[in-house]
């Protein structure tokens, strides 16, 4: 294995208990660098607390977490933030009465490290202002910029949030379920925007859509009961039985 770049995320025998239920059987994953890698699996399957326990905001009861061959089980998300990985959240995390703007300047503020003062225009901080108005570009908001982020429809909510996770630059982002809640035009929609927003980066992404997994994902790792049962490509899940008696059944049909 010398010589060879670090995966961007690897679990080894991760386990979580909360009290006596153990939720985390064992989960062994890797995530290559620059691969779009889809999570997938049954309600309750663990896959959000997969990502909570890799973003930080959950401490493994067992096990190692890797982000670039680097240890970070036990960090704070703050830390781990800094470390290049970025996430979303499967119910909405914007700041509802700030407009859209400001959510993302704020996202971008603290990704460059400023700190917020109050008797500096941080509109002037011209690094600030054009990363801001890239990724308002680049999510389709501009016409929304000075709407409270409460009042923009769900999809307008999932894409600025999807913004707000990529506007620090991390090279590694997880989103949760980003299509969660959209009609089919606006999945399509999202879809084109996380494929060009990861573009050069790393993506673990929970999706139940399998139109989007399997448009979307290089490899599939499918957890059933806190345990990956398989990891491949889309045709090698595709064709696997115990995946197919599992989860993908009926989709699969
Ligand atoms: N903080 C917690 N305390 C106790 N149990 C929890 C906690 N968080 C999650 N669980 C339990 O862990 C299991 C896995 O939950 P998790 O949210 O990770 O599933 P999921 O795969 O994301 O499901 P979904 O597809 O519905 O989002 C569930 O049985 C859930 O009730
Ligand atoms: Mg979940």
């Amino acid at each position: 294995m010398s010589g060879k770049e670090p995966n961007a995320i690897e679990l080894r025998d991760v386990e979580k208990s909360f009290g006596i239920t153990k939720v985390i059987q064992t989960i062994n994953l890797k995530v290559a660098q620059g691969e779009r890698h889809a999570l997938i699996g049954p309600n309750g399957a663990g896959k959000s607390t997969t990502f909570n326990l890799i973003s930080g905001y959950m401490k493994p009861t067992s096990g190692s977490i890797q982000l670039r061959g680097e240890e970070i089980a036990g960090l704070r998300p703050f830390q781990i933030n800094r470390r290049g990985l970025s996430r979303s959240f499967q119910v909405t995390n914007v700041f509802g009465n700030m407009t859209v703007w400001e959510n993302l300047r704020c996202a971008v503020l603290w990704a460059t490290g400023q700190r917020y003062a109050f008797w500096k225009n941080i509109d002037k901080l011209p690094e600030v202002r054009e990363r801001t108005a890239r990724i308002l570009e680049d999510i389709h908001l501009v016409g929304r910029r000075d709407v409270p982020a409460g009042l923009l429809t769900y999809a307008e909510q999932r894409a600025l949030e999807i913004g707000i996770t990529i506007a620090g630059g991390a090279n590694v982002i997880l989103l949760d379920e980003p299509t969660a809640g959209m009609s089919h035009a606006e999945t399509e929609r999202a879809v084109s925007l996380i494929r060009r927003l990861t573009e050069g980066r790393t993506l673990l992404i929970v999706e139940h859509d399998m139109s989007v997994v399997f448009g979307l994902a290089d490899r599939i790792s499918v957890l059933v009961y806190g345990q990956v049962i398989a990891s491949g490509t889309p045709e090698e899940i595709r064709g696997n039985p115990k995946v197919k008696e599992a989860y993908l059944g009926e989709e699969a049909a």
